[in-house]
C-alpha cells in the first residue's frame, strides 16, 4: 500500500535481474519540485550493464513501465519520474484503513511461529533498575510489533532467582531480619539485609561460609532453606508485579534462573560429550579464544554452575519448547559479551539455531550524566516518576478540560503513557539522561502530544455526528494539504515491518509523531466539517488517522484516551 512500493513494483519487471528489489527501493529518490513527479528512479547505475547512456535508458524504459497506477510516468534526462494518481490512491487508502480498522497494517510474515522474548528479568530481593524497566518496555513493545506481523511472542521474565546471594540473604535475615518488615516493604528491607551482610562479612568472613552452606541447602532441597527462598521470591514478585500493573505489562512465563536448576546436568554432560569442557584451575570452562572471547565459565571449582550455564539451559529449553523462529533477549548493552559467549558456545555444540538468537541491547539511562545505582532503590524512583507524571497530567486536564468525566483514569493513561513513550522514542542503543522534568513535559515530541492529536480527531468525529462516510463509495480527497497525511497512512504496514526487522520501537514512536504532526497541519489548513462533496473523504481521513494513531500507540504499550 505504501506508494513507493507501487513504484518499486512497476520497476521490477522492466529492470535487469541483477538489481534487487531492495536496491531499487534504495535508489528511488524524491524529486525536489512537483513538476518532476513524486518519486524518481535514476538510471545511472544501469549504464554499464546496458552499455547505453542513462537518458537513453530512461526514455526506453518509460515505454515499458506499466503506468496504470499512476497519473503519468515520464522520462526526464536520466530519470524516470512517477506522478502519483492521488485521487485513486487517496480513495484506496482511506477505504483500506476504514475497512480493516484495528487490523490495518497487519501481515502474516511470521506465520504464527514462536518468538520468545526474554525481558525485564530483575533480580529477586533487589530493586528493579532503570535497565530492567527499559527492558520491560522495549520487550513489551516488541512483543506487540511482532505479533502484528504474525509471530507469536512469548514474554518471558527470566528472573534472577538463583545464586549464592540467596545464601547470604538467609543468613542476614536470620540474624537481623523480621517477617513483619519484609512483608511491609520487601525490596527495601531485603536489600538492607543484603547490604549489611556485606558490611559485616568484611570483618567476619565466617559469615560467607555460613552463606555458602545455606545456598547449598537450597540447592539440595532442604525444607527450611527452600521455604525462605520461596518466600523472598514471592514477596519480591508482589512488588515487581505492582510496577508491571501500573505499566500494563504482562508475562507468559516467570521461569527464572531457578527453573533451570534440574536442567543443568544435561547441559554440562552435552558439553562434556562434545569434548568442549576444559579444566582450568579446578573450574570447567569452554575455550572461546578462536572467537576472540574470554572463556565461558561453566562450573566453578566447588561444582556450582553459573549465570551462563543457566542461560545455556534456558536457550536449549526454549528451542525445545517453542521451536522458535527467533529468540530475543532484551538486555542492556553491558551484557554484550555474555550473549556473544552464549551464542558461541551453542554454536560449538553444533546448535546452528544459535544464529537466531538476538541480543536486543539498549543504552544506559543516566541521571545528571551519572549511572543510576540500584543500591539507591530505583523502584521508589520509578513509582515517584509515575506518580508525578500522573499528577501533572491531572493538572493539565483540570486546566484544559475540567468537565472531563473520568479525569483520574485519563490522567493515568496520559501520565504513564508519557513515561513509556519517552523511553521508547529514542533509538534503543542511545543512552539517555533521565530528567523527570523532560519526561513529564507534554509539549513537543511526546506521548501526550500523540494522544492529544488522536483525541482531537475523535472529537471532530463526534461533532460531525454522522457515520455516512463509513458507507461512502467515493473517498477521493484531492486536497493538496491532505496528501502528506494520506501517504503516511499508506506507509504504516512498511513502518511496522521495518520496526520489527530492526527490533526498534522508536521507529513506531517517530512515525506516530510524524502522523500526528501532519494531521494537525492538515487540520489547521482545512475546514473539515464544511458541507461539500469531499466531506465524507475528509471525515474518513480523520477517522483513519485516529485508527492508525491508536494502533501505533498500542504497539508501544501506550493507551489512547478518547477524550483528554
Ligand atoms: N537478571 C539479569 C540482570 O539483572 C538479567 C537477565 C537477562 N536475561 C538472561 N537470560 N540472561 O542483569
Amino acid at each position: 500500500m505504501d506508494f513507493k512500493n507501487l513504484v518499486v513494483e512497476a520497476l521490477v519487471p522492466v529492470l535487469p535481474d541483477s538489481i534487487s528489489k531492495e536496491q531499487i527501493s534504495k535508489l528511488i529518490e524524491k524529486p525536489k519540485t512537483s513538476d518532476l513527479g513524486d518519486y524518481a528512479f535514476p538510471t545511472f547505475i544501469l549504464a554499464k550493464e546496458l552499455r547505453k547512456a542513462p537518458n537513453m535508458i530512461a526514455s526506453e524504459l518509460v515505454d515499458q513501465v506499466n503506468s496504470n497506477n499512476f497519473e503519468k510516468v515520464e522520462a526526464k534526462g536520466a530519470y524516470i519520474n512517477f506522478f502519483t494518481d492521488k485521487d485513486a490512491y487517496s480513495n484506496d487508502i482511506l477505504h483500506a484503513v476504514l475497512n480493516e480498522a484495528d487490523n490495518y497494517g497487519n501481515s502474516n510474515l511470521g506465520q504464527g511461529r514462536n518468538v520468545p522474548i526474554d525481558m525485564s528479568s530483575p533480580n529477586i530481593a533487589k530493586p528493579m533498575s532503570m535497565g530492567h524497566l527499559r527492558s520491560t518496555m522495549i520487550g513489551n513493545s516488541l512483543s506487540k510489533i511482532i505479533s502484528k506481523i504474525g509471530y507469536n511472542p512469548v514474554k518471558i521474565n527470566h528472573l534472577g532467582d538463583w545464586g549464592t546471594q540467596f545464601g547470604k540473604l538467609i543468613v542476614a535475615y536470620k540474624l537481623w531480619g523480621s517477617e513483619e518488615d519484609v512483608k511491609k516493604d520487601p525490596i527495601t528491607n531485603l536489600l538492607k539485609y543484603y547490604v549489611r551482610f556485606h558490611e559485616e562479612a568484611e570483618e567476619k568472613p565466617e559469615l560467607d561460609d555460613e552463606a555458602r552452606s545455606w545456598f547449598k541447602r537450597i540447592e539440595d532441597g532442604d525444607e527450611e532453606a527452600l521455604v525462605l527462598w520461596k518466600w523472598f521470591r514471592e514477596e519480591s514478585l508482589k512488588e515487581f508485579n505492582r510496577i508491571y500493573d501500573r505499566l500494563g505489562v504482562t508475562f507468559d512465563s516467570y521461569n527464572g534462573e531457578a527453573f533451570y536448576n534440574d536442567k543443568m546436568d544435561d547441559v554440562v554432560n552435552e558439553l562434556e560429550d562434545k569434548g568442549l569442557l576444559v579444566e582450568s584451575r579446578g573450574a570447567e570452562i569452554v575455550d572461546l579464544s578462536d572467537e576472540n572471547l574470554s572463556p565461558a565459565l561453566i562450573k566453578k571449582s566447588d561444582g556450582a554452575t553459573l549465570y551462563i550455564t543457566r542461560d545455556l539451559a534456558a536457550a536449549m529449553y526454549r528451542k525445545k519448547t517453542y521451536d522458535f523462529a527467533e529468540s530475543l533477549y532484551v538486555v542492556g548493552q553491558e551484557q554484550t559479551d555474555h550473549f556473544k559467549k552464549l551464542k558461541a558456545v551453542l554454536k560449538k555444540m553444533g546448535h546452528d539455531w544459535s544464529d537466531n538468537i538476538h541480543h536486543i541491547q539498549f543504552g544506559l539511562i543516566t541521571t545528571g550524566g551519572k549511572k543510576l545505582s540500584t543500591r539507591k532503590g530505583n523502584v521508589i524512583l520509578l513509582d515517584e516518576v509515575l506518580n508525578d507524571a500522573e499528577a501533572l497530567a491531572l493538572k493539565q486536564i483540570e486546566e484544559k478540560n475540567p468537565e472531563l468525566a473520568n479525569k483520574q483514569e485519563v490522567a493515568k493513561q496520559v501520565g504513564i503513557g508519557a513515561v513509556v513513550f519517552h523511553d521508547l522514542k529514542n533509538d534503543r542503543r542511545d543512552a539517555f539522561d533521565f530528567d523527570l522534568q523532560e519526561v513529564v513535559r507534554f509539549e513537543g515530541e511526546t506521548g501526550p502530544y500523540v494522544q492529544y492529536s488522536n483525541a482531537r480527531a475523535l472529537s471532530i468525529l463526534r461533532k460531525a455526528d454522522t457515520k455516512e462516510y463509513e458507507a461512502a463509495e467515493n473517498l477521493v480527497l484531492s486536497d493538496e494539504n491532505a496528501w502528506d497525511t494520506i501517504k503516511l497512512l499508506g506507509s504504516f504496514s512498511d513502518v511496522i515491518k521495518r520496526a520489527a526487522k530492526e527490533y526498534e520501537p522508536s521507529i513506531i514512536a517517530k512515525y506516530a509523531l510524524r502522523l500526528a504532526k501532519s494531521f494537525n497541519q492538515y487540520y489547521a489548513h482545512s475546514k473539515i466539517l464544511a458541507d461539500d462533496d469531499q466531506r465524507n473523504a475528509r471525515l474518513a481521513l480523520v477517522k483513519d488517522v485516529s485508527i492508525v494513531l491508536t494502533s501505533a500507540l498500542a504497539l508501544l504499550g501506550v493507551e489512547a484516551p478518547e477524550e483528554m
